[in-house]
């Protein structure tokens, strides 16, 4: 018998066949009756595989008494919780550094399209409007003050495409970053007052918990661009709403939202949003190194071996 393992979101088909091939994979996202699957092989699941933002609840882990391994194919680790899975000596794995390019050309993709105007453009030529009428001008990106919230590997690389767009470049961490040159700022609420783009990189969890609130909002002002790569729980997205509706906030471009996959409606009619389904690190390059790590992790933990990317 191979170990059983419940796989949590749909990976790319060779993927889950090399996950076929080796694990005899339940797959509730398929099924009907998730909670009739579950009490049905559950004591004998030994792995999840999951997405950064599907985690896996406290009450998944409580229902899986033979849980080993927790293997992410993502680098966020605010959806699960790490103490409880500590405790019981399951180890969680995640995906780290071969994402972050991806990551953080969609936060570029994002501000040049929201700042250019670029899906709005695209729908003005679709729709026939060129010939006879004028699109208003857009908002200049290059030489502008880019801050970026978490300086962590993902918030160094839009620094460093944000230095190849002549931007300046602050940033607000946890603690200054020695090998960057950028202004630090400990407090976003400065950093938005000093930025043109705030660009959010930051990890998901309590500690970041809508942090870019009303007041942040505010302070980037009504010619402002919001990016959101990160995790929606960063953003106080009804305050994001409300600035976008009231003109205080001048637009965002968001990969991560609040509740997903379900966007507040009221952005789907702005046009100085631009929206995406959180596919920062949806490439097949990147997925498939990613998924080449969870492979890896799981393979070394049922080998015996400590998993090469453990964070518990
Ligand atoms: C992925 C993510 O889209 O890395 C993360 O934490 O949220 C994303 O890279 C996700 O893990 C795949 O479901």
């Amino acid at each position: 018998m191979t170990p059983n393992i419940l796989l949590l979101e749909p990976m790319m088909p060779d993927v889950e066949a090399h996950l076929d091939a080796a694990y005899t994979v339940h797959r509730p996202y398929l099924v009907k009756d998730r909670a009739a699957l579950i009490s049905q092989v559950g004591t004998s699941v030994r792995a999840i595989v999951t997405g950064g933002q599907t985690g896996a609840s406290n009450e998944l882990m409580d229902s899986l008494p033979a849980l080993e391994i927790i293997a992410i194919n993502g680098i966020g680790t605010d959806n699960v919780d790490l103490e409880r899975a500590r405790a019981r000596s399951i180890h969680v794995t995640t995906t780290p550094d071969v994402l972050t390019d991806d990551v953080a050309d969609m936060a570029i993709a994002l501000l040049l399209a929201t700042a250019r105007r670029i899906c709005v453009a695209d729908r003005f030529v679709r729709v026939g409007r060129w010939p006879g009428e004028h699109m208003p001008l857009a908002t200049r990106v290059s030489g502008k003050r880019l801050g970026i919230l978490g300086l962590g590997h993902v918030g160094r690389a839009i620094g460093h495409r944000g230095e190849g767009f002549g931007m300046s470049i602050a940033y607000c961490n946890l603690q200054p970053v020695a090998e960057v040159g950028y202004l630090y700022r400990p407090d976003v609420l400065a950093l938005a007052r000093e930025s043109d783009f705030l660009v959010v990189a930051a990890s998901g969890g309590p500690d970041t918990r809508g942090l870019v609130n009303r007041a942040v909002l505010d302070a980037l002002g009504p010619a402002g661009i919001l990016v959101n790569v990160a995790r929606g729980s960063v953003v106080d997205e009804t305050a994001l709403v409300a600035a976008l509706a009231e003109g205080r906030l001048g637009g965002a471009g968001l990969d991560v939202f609040a509740n997903e996959p379900h966007v507040p409606q009221e952005l789907w009619h702005m046009d100085n949003v631009v929206l995406q389904p959180h596919r920062a690190s949806a490439t097949v390059e990147t997925r498939r190194a990613m998924a080449e790590l969870v492979l890896a992790n799981l393979a070394a933990h049922f080998a015996g071996r400590q998993p090469p990317s453990a964070v518990v």
